[in-house]
């Protein structure tokens, strides 16, 4: 599998990291979360006491981005999250990013997971995943997760944050969050994650066999 790159794209809290992850290791690939990216970009704006939806402090925060800011513990949380889609709604930040993201899967490909990877990143890929799920199940999916953070939250507040990021996301002019033509749809609302990873390793063996179209 050296060399080959896996594009697992989807609205937030689908499902796409957990499986990205498990991709990763059953593929021998290395695995980038492209969401930290935007993340850790988010943050640094705030660290700086600027606004992420300011096209000049965004841009700077993404061209003075690290590895290590990617290890940060405070990417998570509703601030992160609002932060982050606020920076990549800037073209220019956008494109800071790409290059980060091709280099680090032309050496030896990868799994990488995201919102266009499948459709900007890598539009080449032989493997692109579009991971969705019913608004309910996932926000009742970020809500457990916040839970296990510690975090207090409702059920309904974490609903509508998440209904206006995929908004946002979906809406924004560079970019938006959408399946590429050639993506295979992967619905997880009812499945568990070992019966998502199961799903999306038949769905990867038919399109790598030499007979696929
Ligand atoms: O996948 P995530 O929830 O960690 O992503 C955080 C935000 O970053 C999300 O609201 C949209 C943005 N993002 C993006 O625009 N493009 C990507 N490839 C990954 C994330």
């Amino acid at each position: 599998m050296r060399g080959l790159i896996v594009a697992v794209d989807g609205p937030a809290a689908a499902g796409k990291g957990t499986l990205a992850r498990r991709l990763a290791i059953a593929l021998g690939l290395p695995y980038l979360d492209t969401g930290l990216l935007y993340r850790a970009t988010g943050r640094r704006v705030l660290d700086a006491g600027g606004d992420p939806g300011d096209a000049a402090a965004a841009i700077a925060a993404a061209a003075a981005l690290t590895p290590v800011d990617l290890q940060r513990a405070d990417l998570r949380g509703p601030a992160a999250d609002r932060a982050a889609s606020a920076v990549a709604a800037i073209p220019a930040v956008r494109a800071a990013l790409l290059d980060w993201q091709r280099s680090f899967a032309r050496a030896h490909g990868g799994v990488l997971d995201g919102r266009d990877i499948g459709t900007v990143v890598f539009p080449e890929a032989p493997v692109k995943l579009f991971v969705t799920a019913s608004p309910a199940a996932r926000a009742e999916r970020r809500l457990h997760e916040m839970q296990g953070r510690g975090e207090a939250a409702g059920l309904a507040e974490v609903a509508e944050a998440m209904r206006r990021r995929d908004a946002q996301d979906s809406a924004r002019a560079v970019a938006p969050l959408a399946p590429a033509a050639d993506a295979m749809l992967l619905d997880t609302t009812t499945l568990d994650a070992e019966a998502v990873f199961a799903a999306a390793m038949q769905l990867i063996e038919a399109r790598l066999r030499p007979d696929s179209p």
